[in-house]
């Protein structure tokens, strides 16, 4: 497993100016897969700077455990950290209902795990494909019904975040095992709030371009990305960490309540733009 965290990737935003109210989110539970670095935690940060509880997930519980307490110190909210592959159906299940045992509820679903390396299609063993959907497209759905059979269902609904990528937009080289997967993702998202809507589940996507301080920047963009990259980009930079939870918090609130099956792509204009993001 690729391991290339850096302290960056569990750092708070230097200052937070509220566009929202700062108990939007009060008494709420986010239930954040991916949630224990890069734009995970800040999407987290985010949502529980306006008083939401959370549980972040993911497959390195020291990292978790360090975020968590940092977010916890920061917003005086509670967060709390559960190992979860999101390919296992059954730690799945078991982090769920941990959730439910700690909070008693979940309202707010985001599904940020993923997976991704470059490698060019002619070169991609099967397995390294599967791997990527395993993770992006299989996890998405296994958190997605585990939370909806043991809570949406029968309590109202809920809302659920997938945090995809602007890649198969116009198509890259390298790409077409993460592309192909978040492509799955959103067509997903468009069944399940079908499915789930009358249950009041609203489903969304949240689709970020090239984002500083991310692993995703770092190992896969710092090579793919000309020098010429932000001259392109129409709102002339690049993507933050809080670009997309600002997006992830919109979407997770009252303010976009009639929403569903949406993708709000954050990327600046970028994709129409730019040959890769
Ligand atoms: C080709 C590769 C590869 C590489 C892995 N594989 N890395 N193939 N080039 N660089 C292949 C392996 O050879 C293997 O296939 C299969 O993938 C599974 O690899 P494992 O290492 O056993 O899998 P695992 O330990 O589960 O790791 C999953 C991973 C890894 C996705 C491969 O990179 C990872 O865990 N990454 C951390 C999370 C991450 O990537 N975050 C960034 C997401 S950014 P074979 O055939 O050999 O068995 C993002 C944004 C998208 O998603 C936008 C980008 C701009």
């Amino acid at each position: 497993m690729a391991d290339e965290a850096v302290e960056s990737d569990i750092a708070c935003l230097d200052h937070y100016d509220y566009f929202f109210r700062p108990n939007l989110l009060s008494g709420k539970v986010a239930f954040i897969t991916g949630g224990g670095s890069g734009i995970g935690f800040t999407i987290t940060e985010v949502l529980m700077r306006h008083q939401c509880s959370a549980v972040i997930v993911g497959r390195k519980f020291e990292r978790l455990k360090k975020a968590a307490k940092k977010l916890e110190d920061l917003t005086g909210q509670k967060c709390l950290p559960v190992k979860v592959d999101v390919r296992k159906v059954n730690e799945v299940e078991a982090a769920v209902d941990m959730a439910l045992k700690q909070f008693s509820r979940i309202d707010i679903l985001v599904n940020g795990a993923a997976g991704n390396f470059l490698c060019p299609a002619s070169q991609l063993s099967y397995n390294g494909l599967k791997t990527v959907f395993d993770i992006d497209a299989f996890g998405t759905f296994n958190v997605s019904k585990a939370v909806y059979n043991k809570y949406f269902k029968n309590n109202g609904g809920g809302n659920i975040i997938n945090i995809t990528a602007t890649l198969h937009y116009s198509g890259h080289p390298l790409q077409c095992h993460a592309g192909s997967a978040k492509a799955a993702i959103e067509g997903m998202m468009r069944h399940l709030a079908v499915e789930w809507g009358p249950d009041g589940v609203r489903v969304n996507c949240v689709s970020p371009g090239a984002v500083k301080d991310t692993e995703g920047f770092r190992r896969l963009g710092g090579k793919r990305v000309p020098s010429n990259y932000v001259q392109n980009v129409p709102l002339q930079r690049l993507g933050t960490r809080r670009d997309v939870a600002d997006a992830t918090l919109f979407l997770a609130s009252g303010a976009s309540a009639f929403i569903t099956s949406n993708t709000l792509i954050v990327d600046g204009g970028s994709w129409m733009t730019n040959p890769v993001s």
